[in-house]
């Protein structure tokens, strides 16, 4: 269902969050994404709705490159993605 393949991201400031990132998610099963403050937990999470984009590498959601997709399609993708936010900031 989720699969990153060889994903990297660095920011746009030189700061890589994430190098060579490969693992695959089946429906059904769940996963627990634990580590260090700065280990990249969060940006690798903002790959999944394309809150962030990979540098390099596929990120497929149900089989599809996500990477290609255009910025115009988020939206379809984000509503069959189930997301909260530690720290949701809709108010201010
Ligand atoms: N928007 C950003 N611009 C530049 N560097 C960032 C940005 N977001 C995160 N980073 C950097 O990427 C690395 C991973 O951060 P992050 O994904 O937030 O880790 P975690 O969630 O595991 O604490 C850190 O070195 C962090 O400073
Ligand atoms: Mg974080």
């Amino acid at each position: 269902m989720i699969e990153f393949s060889q994903v990297s991201k660095t920011y746009p400031n030189g700061q890589t969050a994430l190098q060579d990132i490969s693992f695959r998610l089946p429906t059904g099963r769940m996963a627990f994404l634990t580590g260090p403050s700065g280990a990249g937990k969060s940006t690798l999470l903002k790959l999944i709705p394309q809150i962030e984009r990979p540098s390099s590498g596929k990120v497929l959601i149900h089989g599809s490159d996500i990477s290609r997709l255009a910025g115009c399609r988020s939206p379809y993708l984000r509503r069959r993605i189930g997301l909260i936010c530690q720290s949701p900031l809709l108010l201010v």
